[in-house]
């Protein structure tokens, strides 16, 4: 599949994992992308997974058409893309593999060398020509690991991108009909969230750039409306809230504290407020601390366990506080037989996130939903729906 009249499209696509990077489900599957760009010298742009060995060689056996490639560009470390360095640089002695110096100490660790004899060190501004394509390097530490380059070619305006602007999903999935956003976002929060500054760094880089192509390593090649996909990634690692709407996530042993959230939820909506409830322990982490980020507010609620909280809760806390949470409004509803400490407990863990506004109202529900709970349910939701 030809990209461009030079790029060719080498990557592959995988029905099979279980969870992406050993914790996200991957429903529609996962695209390891990779390309040979060819000018008079050909560079081939990352590997694959260490599973599509096979599948990729054929690939870039095709691609090269006989040729022998003369450069493997090794972006990110991550083995989804690194796995099969060592194989490559064993079929094509003649190659030379370009990437950062982290990179090749990273080289060292996973396949006990940095191929010394043929390594070449790259980093923000170096330019490799390959004689009619100019390659041109963009440092991108921690985006999101830190030996990153990407790659601008010059010639043909295309922009290699790494991780960045990746999503979920094999290419050959059907097509996702909420659109491009909805597992991109997923990816970039859970993947990329925590590396905001970084990310704005990256964008700050782009910016003076002439980009016609976005090539990243995961999800489809980017060709129109790239100003969309870029303010969105502008809007992600800057954290600000990207829709108006309540997320409510909540975790309940016996049922009564997920009747809170759904009443709560009910008195939102007839306000008008969006609201998204979410099960913290049966549904998909990674969608709700998406969603945490995606709208204004959170309503967190939680049972009282163990002198503590559930222990979904904590790891959902953990998961927000991970990715530098902050600037949202945030409300709690507590459940607590006998003693209930859960909204202290609550906000304790989240005293580390920066410019956070915590809602006046806290529910307090003392086993069951009683008159006292309903009305500060309906005190909360009419607090939220005034933001
Ligand atoms: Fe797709 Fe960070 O590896």
């Amino acid at each position: 599949m030809n990209i461009t009249k030079d790029i060719i499209y080498i990557g592959v696509n995988d029905h099979d994992v279980d969870l992406f990077e050993g914790q996200y489900i991957v429903p529609d599957g996962m695209a390891y992308n990779s390309y040979l760009v060819k000018g008079e010298k050909t560079a081939v742009m990352d590997t694959v997974d260490k599973h599509f060995r096979d599948q990729w060689l054929e690939n870039l056996d095709k691609a090269l058409e006989g040729a022998e490639p003369d450069y493997l560009i090794v972006q990110h470390m991550e083995p989804d893309h690194s796995a099969n360095i060592a194989v490559f640089m064993e079929k094509y002695p003649k190659a030379v593999v370009c990437a950062s110096k982290q990179a090749f100490n990273m080289m060292k660790n996973f396949f006990g060398t940095d191929f010394a004899e043929r390594n070449m060190t790259v980093g923000e501004g170096s330019v490799l020509d390959l004689g009619g394509h100019v390659l041109r390097f963009v440092a991108a530490p921690m985006v999101h690991w830190p030996e990153v380059v990407m790659t601008y070619d010059e010639t043909e305006k295309v922009f290699f991108s790494a991780d960045a602007f990746g999503k979920f999903g094999a290419l050959d999935a059907p097509p996702d009909p909420e659109g491009w956003a909805c597992e991109a976002r997923r990816y970039y929060i859970g993947i990329v969230g925590k590396f905001g500054p970084q990310v704005q760094n990256l964008l700050k880089k782009a910016a003076g750039l002439d980009i016609s192509v976005i090539c990243p390593l995961h999800g489809p090649v980017l060709t129109e409306d790239l100003g969309y996909y870029i303010g969105l990634y502008d809007t992600w690692s800057s954290y600000r809230s990207e829709d108006k709407g309540v997320t409510i996530a909540y975790t309940s042993v016996y049922g009564n504290t997920k009747q809170a959230a759904e009443l709560l939820a009910e008195r939102l909506e007839a306000r008008g407020v969006e609201a998204h409830v979410s099960d913290l322990a049966r549904d998909d982490m990674a969608e709700v601390v998406e969603d945490a980020f995606r709208y204004d507010r959170i309503v967190l609620a939680t049972t009282t366990y163990a002198g503590d909280i559930f222990p979904f809760m904590k790891t959902f806390i953990d998961h927000l506080t991970e990715r530098n949470f902050q600037n949202r409004t945030v409300a709690f509803i507590e459940n607590g037989s006998w003693a209930p400490v859960a909204a202290k407990k609550m906000r304790t863990m989240l005293e580390c996130c920066k410019d956070l506004t915590f809602a006046e109202t806290t529910v307090t529900v003392t086993s069951a939903l009683n008159e006292k709970s309903r009305a500060a349910i309906e005190a909360l939701a009419e607090e939220l729906a005034s933001l």
